[in-house]
């Protein structure tokens, strides 16, 4: 006999049921999802002091899944003795990656106002023998590279620069003649911290700049490279 119980813990049952197949298809899209989390980056790390906490996230092996550095890098055609300024370092995520592509001949300036970031980068420096690495303490209207450069690079540092225009103006006395500004920034609505292309097109020229090649193959981030158009 089907009895009123009987019934209610049916409908419980397949409730259960229910949420459990939402739940599984809610993680499978999560996993699936191209490009960066939309959640926290810093959620995993919680336990962990602020800046230790910072290097954690920026060295998540989760990064390969999205950031395609091997690929950003190969996309920066880049020669052996080329001098680089990595602008808003970091941890040096990229950093130490661009210092093989250009190897002993070249030179990485990593560029960051934090000097805690740049402490951690010259550990790693040392630990890697990385000869061509140099950290630079740079200030927040001027990346104070120490001489010119082929290329200035900056990953998910733009939308941090005050008064964009002016800054990129400025830099261009850094850059040799034939030198380019490569930009990877988050697109809108990917990430918390973001900048629309039409804005980076928009600073670049205003600054100066023309754009120079645009890659696609980064998922949710824009991958723009700027010149002065001088040769
Ligand atoms: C989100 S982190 C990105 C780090 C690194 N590029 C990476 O991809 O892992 C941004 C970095 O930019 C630095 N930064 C912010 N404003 C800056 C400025 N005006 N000049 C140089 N670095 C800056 C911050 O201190 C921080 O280390």
């Amino acid at each position: 006999m089907i009895t009123t119980r009987n019934r209610s813990l049916t409908y419980l049952r397949w409730c259960r049921i229910g949420a459990l197949l939402l739940l599984g298809a809610w993680t499978l899209a999560g996993c699936f999802q191209e490009g960066p989390p939309t959640h926290s980056i810093g959620h995993k790390h919680k336990h962990v002091g602020a800046k230790e906490g910072k290097h954690l996230r920026y060295q998540d092996p989760d990064r390969y899944t999205w950031q395609f550095p091997g690929r950003v890098v190969e996309a920066l055609k880049l020669k052996p003795d080329m001098k680089v300024a990595d602008l808003g370092s970091g941890t040096g995520y990229f950093t130490f990656r661009l210092g093989e592509a250009v190897g002993d001949a070249g030179k990485i300036y990593a560029l960051d106002i934090d000097g805690e970031m740049n402490a951690i980068v010259n550990k790693e420096a040392v630990k890697k023998q990385a000869e061509n690495v140099q950290t630079v303490l740079a200030v927040e209207h001027d990346p104070l590279i120490p001489e010119k450069v082929d290329l200035i690079f900056s990953v998910n540092a733009y939308h941090h620069l005050k008064d964009r225009t002016a800054y990129f103006k400025n830099a261009a006395r850094y850059l040799k003649p034939g030198g380019r500004v490569a930009i990877i920034d988050f697109r809108e609505g990917a990430y918390k911290h973001f900048t629309k292309r039409q804005t980076l097109v928009d600073e670049f020229q205003a600054a100066g700049y023309i754009l120079d090649k645009q890659w696609g193959f980064l998922p949710r981030q824009n991958f723009l490279i700027f010149s002065r158009g001088t040769n």
